[in-house]
This record gives C-alpha cells, sequence and structure tokens, in this order.
C-alpha cells in the first residue's frame, strides 16, 4: 500500500541552489561510478575526492561504507533491495547537489533503469556516468574481500557478475577501463572533464 503524500506543500526556500552554489565557486554535480565488486570504484572514488579536495572544491562521497552501514542497513542485495539502495542513493545525491556540492557515488549500481533515475534527479548536465570497466577476470583475480572466492563456492548467492546481472552503461560520459590505465589516470580523465564542461 503506497503511503499518500498529496496533503505535504513544498515551502519555498530563501536560499536557492544558486545562492549556495555562488559562494562555494565551483557547479554541483553527481559523478556516478559503476562497475563490478572489486574494479575500483572506491579506489578511484577516494583519490578523486583527495584530489579535488587539494583543489578546494566541495565534495561528498557516497560509498557502501557510509550507506550500507546506516542509512541502507535494512538492505540486502536482492534485486528489489538493490534497486531500493540505488533509489534512496539518489534522492540523497541531489540533496547533495541541492546543497551545491560535488557528490561522488561509488556503488555496483548494476541496473540501467536504476542509474537513469538517478539521472533524471538532476539536470543533464549535472550527471556524470562513469563506467569503471574492469573486466570480471581481473575483479575475480583481486578478489580483495574473497568474495568471488565464496559466490564460486556458492557460500554467497546472488553476487553481481555471476549469478546476478550487470548491465554496462550503454553511453557513459565517462570510460575507465582500468586494466589500461592507472588510477591518477582515471582521476586525471575525470578532473579533465569536469574542467571541460566548466564545473570546476
Ligand atoms: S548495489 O548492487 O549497487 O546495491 O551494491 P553496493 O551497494 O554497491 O554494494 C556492493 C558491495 O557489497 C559487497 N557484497 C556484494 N556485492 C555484490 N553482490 C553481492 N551478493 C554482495 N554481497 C556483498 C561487495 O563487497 C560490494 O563491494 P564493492 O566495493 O563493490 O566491491
Amino acid at each position: 500500500s503506497k503511503i499518500q503524500n498529496f496533503n505535504i506543500v513544498y515551502h519555498p526556500h530563501k536560499i536557492t541552489k544558486s545562492d549556495r552554489s555562488k559562494i562555494k565557486g565551483h557547479k554541483p554535480c553527481i559523478i556516478w561510478l559503476t562497475g563490478l565488486s572489486g574494479s575500483g570504484k572506491s579506489t578511484i572514488a577516494n583519490a578523486l575526492e583527495e584530489k579535488l579536495n587539494r583543489m578546494h572544491v566541495h565534495t561528498y562521497l557516497l560509498d557502501g561504507d557510509n550507506i550500507r552501514h546506516g542509512l541502507n542497513k535494512d538492505l540486502g542485495f536482492s534485486i528489489e533491495d538493490r534497486k531500493e539502495n540505488i533509489r534512496r542513493i539518489s534522492e540523497v545525491a541531489k540533496l547533495f547537489v541541492d546543497a551545491g556540492l560535488i557528490v561522488i557515488t561509488a556503488f555496483i549500481s548494476p541496473f540501467r533503469e536504476e542509474r537513469n533515475y538517478a539521472r533524471s534527479l538532476v539536470r543533464s548536465d549535472e550527471f556524470i556516468e562513469v563506467f569503471v570497466d574492469t573486466p570480471i577476470e581481473v575483479c575475480e583475480q583481486r578478489d580483495p574481500k574473497g568474495l568471488y572466492k565464496k559466490a564460486r563456492k556458492g557460500e554467497i548467492k546472488e553476487f553481481t557478475g555471476i549469478d546476478s546481472p550487470y548491465e554496462p552503461p550503454l553511453s557513459p560520459e565517462i570510460h575507465l577501463k582500468t586494466d589500461k590505465l592507472s588510477v591518477n589516470e582515471c582521476v586525471e580523465k575525470i578532473v579533465i572533464f569536469l574542467k571541460a564542461k566548466k564545473i570546476i
């Protein structure tokens, strides 16, 4: 049963997104990293945030550690739960964009439909989809948390790329082939994009 919210009316704020943005010295956006487990999303996201922070850009990193242990600790890895995970993250990212920040998200976000939903919440020039494209063989070889090994043995069910689907982006703004690029080169590609679009 859907909760009906038709008696809720928005109260207009005095300070707008553009006011908040103006005193920050750069535009807000969402840098949405997507890719398999172990593809390097968190590593790239952290290195990118470090680099932007040194450039005095106001950022916030949303990733599994601060979301699946808090806001979304009630969610698992069924298809339905992953969709709800990404829906909530999208709404949070939208709020941070309204706050004037550059939001970096690092979730597998396996489904095109949910990534497109996230995209639909902000202006079209405020959503930058970054495909962290690492072949599953490489992810499985790295296996930093030993999860692929467990998934192959059937100890973890519905593991992305093994027995749960991953839909690669069809036209991401940025495509990172991490088996050909270093972490720094990946970060540099994103920074060059942000400068070219005059976001920073
Ligand atoms: S999703 O699909 O976007 O909702 O997933 P996400 O919130 O990014 O969480 C992925 C991390 O959870 C760990 N983990 C699993 N991943 C995939 N499938 C299954 N079944 C699973 N169970 C636990 C895994 O460590 C992922 O971390 P990353 O950083 O992506 O490797």
